[in-house]
């Protein structure tokens, strides 16, 4: 009998294990969620009127609550605002922590919304012992550098760290929320209990405030606008209990959009991390570096010697390039002759690497080039509460849509295996 997902896999903001490989589909049922099909993709489109991203259409945002919602506000002329974060834990990110900044500057465009981005050195400093809060503070700045460089709006998106700025509107907000937040459910919700630190045990009161509009009054001037959190999925638990508070508080319940985890280059079912001696990619690494790990380092699922590949092919579930190649390579086409040539064992492993490293390095360059213009001013800039942000939304003409067989999202499937296969 399959085994029950919480004894095969732990998912939470601080740990990700598996023995099994992530089940998507069970993970969302454990969080309550809904997978992001087809209709909703294709609905996404016509009320935004901007092609679907490619990580929507291919199932990497696979999961939401509560989108439709967001949609809805959206097409009715209200305002939506877009909130995520990063815990600055290291100097540099690596690919993974990139997915939901790019996405999130995706949908900045798309909706046309303020982005709030919360940098949380109180959280790292609590969470990793090894850390001190100057040097969290420090890494903030740092990694606030490499959140600018995706492209964000900057008269729409604010950036702000947590332990300069928690006060006012947003402290009020987090001391609602305490109030309502009993040890239980955060023992319950979190798997912490009386061995944590106050500080740990408080922190998800933190990250959830910046889920309702009112902790921003720099911003929003008091106004009750709807939120949308893009973020991986270690990430849902603070939103499941932000909705239940909402309720409580009479907030507005924020609406999610979920991703998968960019695999670590080892392991193409796992999480990639910095922090768990797992190999990944820097978005500092050299194009030699990216080439050596991927070289070397890259789990590969082709076959171990030219005579076995050939006669057998390679197995794509497992191939780590390949699976890179599905969030970074954005041609269709290309991606699923890649599939069956090299599944056909048509195409070596070696090409696949190489497409891989071109890809890769592509978006690498790209972020070091943008990283080199952000200078301090800049940084001050985003960060800096007391400007006027643009809240304003332009109008825009449809557009032609995408075919309806691109549209499917969760369902998508990534090894383009022929119908009977299936
Ligand atoms: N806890 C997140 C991290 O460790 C940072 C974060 C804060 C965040 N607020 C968020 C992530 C909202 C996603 C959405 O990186």
């Amino acid at each position: 009998m399959e085994k029950p997902l919480e004894e095969t896999t732990k998912v939470t903001p601080w740990e990700v294990t598996t023995t099994t490989g992530i089940d998507y589909l069970k993970l969302i049922h454990q969080f309550a969620c809904q997978p992001i099909d087809g209709a909703l993709v294709r609905r996404f489109e016509k009320v935004t009127k901007v092609k679907a991203h490619p990580w929507l259409r291919r199932g990497i945002f696979f999961s939401h609550k509560d989108l439709n919602v967001a949609l809805d506000a959206f097409e009715r002329g209200e305002e939506i605002y877009l909130y995520t974060g990063r815990g600055p834990s290291s100097e540099s990110l690596h690919l993974g922590h990139m997915v939901p900044f790019m996405f999130t500057k995706y949908l900045q465009d798309a909706f046309d919304a303020i982005v709030i981005c919360q940098m949380t050195d109180d959280e790292k400093f609590y969470f990793k012992p090894t850390l001190s809060l100057d040097e969290a503070n420090r890494l903030a700045k740092e990694n606030t550098r490499d959140i600018i460089a995706c492209g964000f709006n900057p008269n729409k998106t604010w950036i702000f760290s947590n332990l300069e700025t928690v006060g006012g509107s947003l402290y009020k907000n987090i001391v609602l929320i305490m109030n309502q937040t009993s040890g239980n459910m955060i023992r319950g919700i979190y798997g912490l209990d009386l061995n944590n630190s106050v500080g740990q045990i408080s922190w998800p009161c933190f990250q959830a405030a910046p889920a309702f509009s009112t902790s921003f009054q720099n911003v929003f001037k008091g106004d009750n606008i709807h939120c949308l959190v893009p973020m991986a999925i270690d990430q849902y638990p603070y939103f499941r209990m932000a909705r239940e508070i909402a309720e409580k508080l009479g907030f507005k319940k924020p609406s999610t959009i979920q991703s998968r985890f960019l695999p670590s280059l080892e392991e193409a079912h796992g999480k990639a991390s910095s922090t768990g001696g797992k190999e990944v990619i820097f978005l500092s690494d050299s194009h030699e570096a990216i080439t050596k790990k991927i070289r070397e380092k890259a789990f590969s699922g082709g076959g171990l010697t030219k005579q076995e590949h050939i006669e057998k092919g390679a197995n794509l579930a497992v191939d780590v390039p390949y699976h890179y190649l599905l969030y970074f390579l954005d041609d269709d086409a290309e991606l699923k002759h890649i599939a069956h040539e090299y599944r056909a064992g048509r195409m070596m492993t070696s090409e696949v690497k190489k497409k891989a490293i071109e890809v890769i390095w592509n978006v690498v360059r790209e972020h070091q080039e943008a990283r080199k213009l952000v200078t301090d001013e800049i940084v001050r800039f985003f960060m800096d509460p007391t400007r006027t942000f643009d809240r304003s939304r332009q109008k825009r003409e449809p557009i032609e849509h995408l075919q309806e067989e691109q549209h499917i999202g969760f369902h998508f499937d990534p090894y383009f295996l022929p119908k009977e296969n299936k």
